[in-house]
């Protein structure tokens, strides 16, 4: 089954052909125009998707080697994510599905992410999955495929905005994560202490906000020129601090779970090393095997929502036509 999959949720356009467990393409066009703001500005963020989607949609197709007539169904994220955003994505999903007498699927964001770590690993469930983004730290036990049951939240930021917000705070260009990231390089993560939120036993809810707070107060101790000389530091550990909230909350979920021993880490803030590499000693350390997708399957794109649009019309989950995007939507209700 030959999948186009379209992805508008925020501020990447994007699209990925996704055929028989194997991932054909993905072609990512990220939004420039944020930039500047230092976080995403969501009428702009809409009018370049209405910009780009097309041309991306049809470089997918051409790196892939496939035309239309091949397309066997098209999925299209419908949410959650920015309303205006997702509109142009699922439109043009729909119109495409409509003209060429195809299935629609409309795929959930989060489930299009575990679905890049089901098509680029071999991870099956029962597993637990940690989806940690710009808009979610979740982490959920996932019994049989389709299935999510959340076990933790975070309750304020999502650990991909606590970087965001970080970033900002220290001066440092949107996106924040790959930011924090490059600057912390060579610094110390000891060097400063940052605090890691809710450490009661058995509690898998986060928290991230108090940390932004932690770095705003910490900044203002200092001068900019101290700011600047320590900078890897300071990036280094604020990182460490997400990080360990992370893996700690991971190591808790999966205490006297009957799980598999399978983790699935995806989301953006996978993409960061310092997570990937933690995770593995935690990994390592229990005994459990680690599924995280390469990098670039790990933030936005096109081919995750393909395979996990692939599993719902496989599952015969096809989209009614007055089908619309939801800036809300929780995985448990699929
Ligand atoms: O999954 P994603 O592309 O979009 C959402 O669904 O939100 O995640 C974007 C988030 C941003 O907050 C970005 O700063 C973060 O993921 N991110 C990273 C890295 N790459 C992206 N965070 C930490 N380290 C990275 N290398
Ligand atoms: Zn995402």
């Amino acid at each position: 089954m030959l999948i186009l999959g379209i992805e508008t949720s925020c501020d990447d356009s994007a699209a990925g052909i996704f055929c028989d467990g194997e991932v054909l393409s993905s072609v990512v066009c990220t939004q420039e125009v944020h930039r500047k703001w230092g976080g995403v500005i969501p009428e702009l963020a809409s009018r370049e998707h209405a910009r780009s989607i097309i041309p991306v949609v049809e470089e997918a197709l051409e790196r892939a080697g496939v035309g239309l007539d091949d397309l066997d169904g098209i999925a299209a994220c419908a949410g959650p994510g920015l309303l205006g955003s997702l509109l142009v994505g699922l439109c043009v999903g729909k119109a495409m599905a409509r003209v060429l007498d195809i299935p629609l699927a409309g795929v959930h964001h989060l489930e299009g992410h575990f679905f890049a770590a089901i098509s680029t690993t071999d991870a099956e469930p029962p597993l637990l999955a940690i989806i940690v983004s710009g808009g979610h730290s979740h982490i959920y036990f996932v019994p049989e495929f389709g299935r999510y049951e959340l076990l933790g939240r975070t309750r304020d930021d999502a650990a991909g905005e606590a970087f965001d917000k970080g970033a900002k705070a220290i001066g440092l260009p949107y996106p924040g994560g790959p930011s924090i990231e490059k600057a912390a390089v060579g610094g110390d993560p000891a060097a400063f202490h940052f605090p890691r939120a809710m450490r009661k036993s058995g509690e898998l809810d986060m928290s991230f906000s108090g940390l932004k707070t932690s770095l705003l107060n910490k900044l203002d101790e200092f001068s900019q020129d101290e700011i600047d000389n320590n900078i890897a530091d300071i990036a280094a550990s604020y990182q460490e601090a997400i990080v360990d909230a992370l893996v700690w909350k991971i190591r808790e979920a999966g205490k006297g779970r009957d799980f598999g021993g399978r983790i699935v880490a995806v989301g953006g803030v996978a993409a960061n090393l310092r997570f990937r590499e933690k995770l593995k000693i935690l990994c390592e350390e229990m005994g459990w095997k680690l599924y995280i997708p390469p990098t670039e399957f790990c933030t936005d794109n096109g081919a995750m929502i393909a395979a996990a649009g692939a599993f719902r019309i496989g599952r015969d989950c096809i989209a009614p036509w007055d089908i619309t995007a939801v800036s809300r939507w929780s995985l448990e209700e699929l």
